[in-house]
């Protein structure tokens, strides 16, 4: 193939790191997505959309201008329009954040928010790191006691009950306040100028910048410097402390289980005190399921009034991977009714018969091919069959004539072969289908007794 048709090809194919999620997966991040809402429900969250695109300066300034989402996976473009300077997400806090300002969300009092959507981080893709990636995020803005942040922490702890995850564990660390830090960093500075021989070209152009991040390193060579490099939890003052055992207090009490990690210090620059991972060994690599912790400085830090916060995003690619790791895959929810016609008459009366079904509630899939034409009744029942459904509700041309339907039972064996079929005139058709439906949920409880 020429290099131009190449490219064509290309260019119809999805872009690189950007997934399609199809039908097949639905059933899972529906599961997920379920789960989600009603954890969140319990502690009292309320949704908030922002816009996927914002302005780039709320992420330089929001995220950090040394981190690696700012120095080099924001997807940035120049509107062609306007000349304004734009970027798709990276995440969701810096845009909860600008919302929450805007709109003075915080003038009667603190709130609880999440959000969910697509953000963009142009990484390498591989397992579980993608381009294009969901995140479900929640942010606890206006509250400063470590009740929150371990609030945040065990709603985590709940989604993972909920959706059966099991063996998943929870890092912590505090990044304690500004100066700190800045105590913390003058000591490492030295500490890692005496490696200045073995250090890698991340590490060097980051010791001045962000030598924190060099802790953070994968690479194995560096592991015992980092190792014994001093700790940022050795330079906490007393306030940083009580509160960071605040917070272990409540997730002791509450009986989660976690490990001290004093070397998590996360990717973006805005936390301060409490910071978390949750992270399972079952999907290589990439496997850190969820982050987040307290930012107190970053409302006021965006031109807010100052107020202390703290959340957390997770990786939904992730967490389905993980569910289907753990094959917790829930089957998929076929249709109550497929409707089965031949004739014209009878695709019309078939087609009034599917609306008076759904206007009772009932879901319902009229049988339709690719050439218009609805196949013998065989194949037809073949497809019912195979939808999953319930129930085949068959109308031909003598119940057309005789403003009759079939209705016949499915599941119980081969549709097309066998199965209690009954004539139900056309008006009693809704409350029969009901009443059958009924009964069948009824039988089917029944023998789930009989097997305990
Ligand atoms: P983050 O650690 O950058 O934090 O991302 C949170 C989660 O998103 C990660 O733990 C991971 O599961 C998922 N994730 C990140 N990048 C990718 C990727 N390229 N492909 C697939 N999944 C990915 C934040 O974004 C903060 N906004 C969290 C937060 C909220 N902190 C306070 N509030």
């Amino acid at each position: 193939m020429s290099e131009d048709k190449t490219k064509a090809a290309k260019a119809l194919q999805g872009v690189k790191g950007m997934n399609d999620m199809l039908p097949a997966d639905a059933p899972l991040w529906e599961m997920f997505e379920d789960a989600a809402r009603s954890m969140l429900r319990a502690y009292g969250y309320q949704q908030i959309r922002t816009p996927i695109v914002e302005h780039t300066q709320l992420f330089v300034r929001g995220i950090g201008e040394v981190t690696d989402i700012v120095e080099k996976e924001m997807y940035s473009f120049t509107d062609a329009l306007n000349g304004e300077n734009l970027t798709l997400r990276p995440e969701g806090t810096a845009a909860a954040v600008r919302s929450t300002i805007e709109h003075n969300l915080l003038y009667d009092g603190p709130k609880r928010l999440w959000y969910t959507g697509p953000m963009f981080r142009h990484e390498r893709p591989q397992r579980g790191r993608y381009r294009q990636f969901h995140q479900l995020g929640a942010e606890a803005l206006g509250f400063a006691g470590p009740d929150v942040d371990a609030e945040i922490i065990l709603m985590c702890q709940r989604l993972w009950d909920d959706l059966g995850l099991v063996g998943v564990r929870l890092e912590l660390n505090s990044l304690g306040q500004a100066h700190e830090r800045a105590a913390h960093r003058e000591e490492l500075i030295k500490y890692l100028e005496g490696f200045q021989d073995i250090l890698d070209e991340d590490s060097k152009r980051r010791l001045y910048t962000n030598p924190l991040r060099v802790l953070d390193t994968k690479n194995p060579a560096l592991q015992e410097m980092a190792a014994n490099a001093p700790k940022l939890i050795d330079f906490l003052g007393e306030e940083s402390l009580a509160h960071f055992e605040g917070v272990q207090r409540i997730l002791k009490a509450n009986n989660i289980p976690f490990k001290i990690n004093p070397r998590l210090v996360r990717g973006l620059d805005y936390y301060n005190l409490t910071v978390f991972e949750w992270i399972t060994d079952k999907l290589g690599a990439q496997g850190t399921i969820a982050g987040g912790g307290r930012y107190d400085p970053l409302i006021q830090q965006m031109g807010g009034k100052p107020a202390p916060a703290c959340g957390w995003a997770m990786g939904i690619e992730r967490i389905i991977e993980l569910l289907r790791e753990e094959k917790l895959q829930p089957e998929a929810a076929g249709c109550d009714v497929y409707m089965v016609h031949q004739g014209e008459a009878a695709a019309l009366q078939s087609m009034i018969a599917a609306e008076r079904l759904r206007d009772a509630g009932l879901n319902v899939v009229m049988h339709a091919t690719p050439d218009g034409k609805s196949g013998s009744f065989k194949s037809q029942m073949k497809r019912a069959d195979g939808s999953g459904a319930a129930f085949a509700v068959i109308i031909g041309e003598d119940e057309t004539a005789a403003g009759t339907a079939q209705v016949k039972q499915l599941r119980s064996g081969n549709a097309a072969e066998g199965g209690p079929q009954t004539s139900v005139p056309a008006g009693e058709l809704v409350e029969f289908v009901i009443g059958a439906m009924v009964d069948a949920i009824e039988a089917e409880e029944e023998l789930e007794d009989d097997e305990q």
